[in-house]
């Protein structure tokens, strides 16, 4: 009877293990493949030749693109000033997802989610990614230049395809509006979209590129080129380029 329990035991640690190995197996595949086509961002720098006062007495919306192609860097360091980790916590609650950033958000939720329609960038194959802060790293979505799908959606707002990269601002309301309810909704999300979309016109006025925000575009269609998940609500197309 011991004997018979015993090796009952012992199949059972033994299945018990082998169901281990199985999940970390399949844990550490999905971890790969969605690493795998993660694109490292180059390291943001923290000075520039440009004070912050001229950048803001120089800002203009600028809808007149040169047709040259933005380089990584400075993809990368428009992108840290829009939503980058500029206080890590990785102790920190798990809403932080990873730290504090270059703009505010109510409660520190940031509620937004910041998407990248790539058409010339040097060094980045045309396509859609998603930027993850917290890794300063981009995420491809989709494969190929889809400006002038977000031109069309944007209402044939044509300088959108004419930019070599727009940044698209989605929202995942819940975020905030779990803590804040209505109030959240009404006006939080879009405050917080506000800070961060200044901040992307500073940083391209102190880098000698022009930006120009579209809030007119049919939310449905920017969805769908985006292919944006059910909770996520798009709010503004940012369109950054080298100026004509
Ligand atoms: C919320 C918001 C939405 C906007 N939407 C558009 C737009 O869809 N198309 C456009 O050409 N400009 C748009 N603009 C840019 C304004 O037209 C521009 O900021 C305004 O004319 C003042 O010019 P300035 O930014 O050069 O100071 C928008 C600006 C804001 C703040």
């Amino acid at each position: 009877m011991i004997r018979h329990g015993a090796g009952s035991m012992f199949l059972l640690i033994l299945a018990l293990g082998v169901l281990a190995w199985a999940q970390d197996a399949a844990t550490s595949v999905t971890k790969k493949s969605e690493e795998g086509g993660l694109v490292r961002l180059p390291a943001p720098r923290l000075d520039g030749p440009m004070s912050v006062e001229r950048a803001i007495q120089g800002r203009r919306s600028v809808r007149a693109f040169s047709g040259e192609a933005l380089t990584l860097a400075e993809l990368s360091q428009v992108l840290w000033a829009a939503y980058g980790i500029t206080q890590p916590r990785p102790d920190g609650p798990a809403f932080l997802r990873g730290g504090l950033r270059a703009a505010p958000s109510a409660g520190g939720l940031y509620p937004l989610e910041i998407v990248v329609v790539a058409g010339q960038v040097t060094g980045l194959p045309a396509g859609i990614y998603r930027y993850v802060s917290e890794k300063h790293v981009l995420l491809p979505l989709r494969d190929g230049d889809r400006r002038l799908d977000l031109c069309q959606a944007a209402l044939g707002q044509s300088w959108i395809r004419q930019a070599p990269a727009a940044i698209v601002y989605a929202a995942v309301f819940e975020r905030t509006t779990k803590k804040y309810g209505q109030r959240g909704r009404d006006r939080y999300v879009c405050m917080d979209a506000g800070h961060s979309c200044e901040n992307v016109y500073l940083q391209a006025q102190a880098l000698g590129l022009g930006c120009c925000i579209a809030g007119a575009f049919d939310d449905d269609r920017v969805k769908q080129v985006l292919n944006m998940a059910a909770a996520e609500e798009p709010l503004c197309i940012l369109a950054v380029g080298k100026t004509k």
